[in-house]
């Protein structure tokens, strides 16, 4: 395999592609995405540069939640291909030097899953301790209502718990009703998991994106939540035991990667899933969901690097498989585009793992979706459409993704927003973010210690990152007025995202409103002045 080793983890300045399988190449004509089509774009995805692939779940599943209810955690779903096409794309990624993460889902099962079935039959089965079972205040029955007062993910504001008649009790389900909750008081279901991640890494991926991880941990008591007080059916301290365990699974095989999906909107409550023992990565959902504003970030970021003084640890992202399309969410005035620019050049800068969502090189949009087509009930389509590789004037309508009819519509921006268009014109988006992740993997690999992120002129975030030789600025007018930002005597352009400059100083940069550009400062040249 094609992968260099370093004494840095490969994953500190990497960035990692998602892709959401589903939408992002059909093989086979059934307008569903598949293993096998990811495989015949893997080039993209050299070209592009990136270090690694994060696939949202490919295993056996109902799809009630499209991939995240599973049925069996160590098989392929047919519709994705099979378990050859998953051992095909690990040796594909390899031989391009692409790692390769997959989504496990660790917290709950599908409710086809057999031990949910098994689960079900009747209060003695030797399954029914995998799920969370109660009584209601009439036992039994379900006229008194569930046992807590807890609510599902989604649909926001349904109950976390479903009556049922099989069994005549009520089982807990953070999230759909055909998403039981596993029950993690039980030691055997940590066992059963810890095999099912075993089952993968020794398949060869190179690390595990974990679902819904903040939910692994609730009160074991099951009390009620209580206004002003934190959740009690997520991020308890009895899921740090249980990380400790996963991870030392994972440090069984060297240079695995865990990252988690730590849905929690206070970036102190990442800390303690950072310990050294616990995830290697945490998402930050606060990064994510900033607004593309200078001052705001510039304080996420400095707080993030107080609180966790290892920068390597960090997780940036703006979007993936349920967020909005960066180009939509900043596009309040119509200039979505040139914010998502924006902020791909900061998540080039920073310090850390960068995450990239599939489409985002393209700058897509959302694409609206007719009433007739939605098929997730809690608004996600319009992100999950699928990828346009080719302009549907010369590939058809279903834009190089499919030769059938896609599951979800193609973006209609797909004729000037598609991979083959942007892969030929010098000024698409996709050419920048190429060069972005280029300058990322070639200088800023180097840098040491943590990224400085302040606000020298108003509405111009600037990151700063040291090397030994010098220094690296990246500076962002989030404003939409020109504003003219001293850089250091010497500094030269390394990239901007106005295709027509081309320098900066001597000891300033004249930002054009939503401009950003990434200056180089080597000490050595200025000494030679
Ligand atoms: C988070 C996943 O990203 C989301 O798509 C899914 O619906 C929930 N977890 C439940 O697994």
């Amino acid at each position: 395999m094609s992968i260099s080793t370093s004494s840095r983890n490969w994953w500190e300045q990497a960035v990692v592609y998602q892709i959401y399988p589903r939408s992002f190449a059909d093989s086979d004509g059934d307008g569903v995405g598949d293993l096998r089509g990811v495989v015949s774009r893997l080039d993209h995805l050299s070209r592009l540069g990136v270090d690694a692939i994060w696939l949202s779940p490919i295993f056996e599943s109902p799809m009630a939640d499209f991939g995240y209810d599973i049925s069996d955690h160590c098989r392929v779903d047919p519709l994705f291909g099979g378990d050859d096409d998953a051992r095909l794309l690990i040796e594909e990624a390899h031989r391009r030097g692409i790692r390769v993460l997959f989504d496990l889902v660790l917290g709950h099962t599908s409710d086809r899953h057999r031990w949910f079935q098994a689960s079900r039959q009747d209060r003695t089965n030797p399954y029914r301790d995998f799920y969370v079972w109660r009584d209601g205040p009439t036992p039994g029955r379900a006229d008194g209502g569930p046992p807590n007062n807890w609510e599902a993910g989604f649909p926001a504001g349904a109950r976390a718990w479903t009556f049922d008649d099989l069994s005549g009790q009520w089982y807990l389900h953070s999230h759909l009703p055909q998403q039981p909750d596993l029950n993690w008081e039980n030691p055997i279901v940590a066992d059963e998991q810890e095999r099912v991640l075993r089952f993968w890494l020794d398949a060869g991926i190179d690390g595990v994106r974990l679902d819904s991880i903040n939910r692994l941990g609730k009160d074991p008591l099951l009390r009620d939540n209580a206004p002003g007080l934190p959740l009690r059916q997520q991020d308890w301290p009895n899921l740090h035991e249980r990380l400790v365990r996963v991870r030392s699974v994972l440090d069984k095989y060297p240079g695995t990667l865990a990252v988690g999906e730590v849905w929690l909107f206070d970036q102190q409550l990442l800390v303690p899933y950072l310990s050294d023992d616990e995830l290697h990565l945490a998402h930050n959902f606060v990064f994510a969901r900033a607004d593309a504003d200078a001052t705001g970030l510039a304080a996420i970021l400095s707080e993030f690097g107080d609180l966790v003084p290892d920068p390597g640890r960090a997780a940036w992202f703006v979007s993936n498989h349920d967020e909005p399309r960066p180009r939509s969410r900043f596009d309040r005035d119509g200039y979505g585009l040139q914010r998502a620019e924006l902020i791909a050049m900061l998540l080039a800068s920073l310090r850390g793992t960068t995450f990239l969502y599939q489409g985002e090189e393209l700058g897509l949009a959302d694409t609206p979706i007719p009433p007739d087509r939605v098929v997730d009930l809690n608004g996600r389509d319009p992100q999950r459409t699928p990828m346009p590789w080719r302009a549907p004037s010369v590939s058809g309508p279903g834009a190089g993704f499919t030769t059938g009819r896609p599951w979800l519509p193609i973006t209609p921006d797909a004729e000037a927003m598609n991979v083959e268009s942007q892969r030929t014109d010098a000024r698409s988006t996709l050419n920048l973010y190429r060069r972005l992740i280029g300058i990322r993997r070639d200088r800023l690999r180097a840098v040491t210690g943590r990224h400085l992120a302040d606000v020298p002129v108003e509405g111009v975030l600037r990151v700063v990152n040291q090397v030994p030789a010098g220094r690296y600025e990246t500076l962002l007018n989030f404003g939409v007025e020109g504003a003219v930002v001293p850089i250091p005597d010497g500094a030269r352009l390394l990239i901007g995202t106005d295709r027509d400059r081309r320098d900066v100083g001597p000891g300033r940069v004249e930002l054009g409103g939503l401009e950003g550009v990434m200056v180089e400062h080597r000490y050595s040249e200025v000494h030679e002045r």
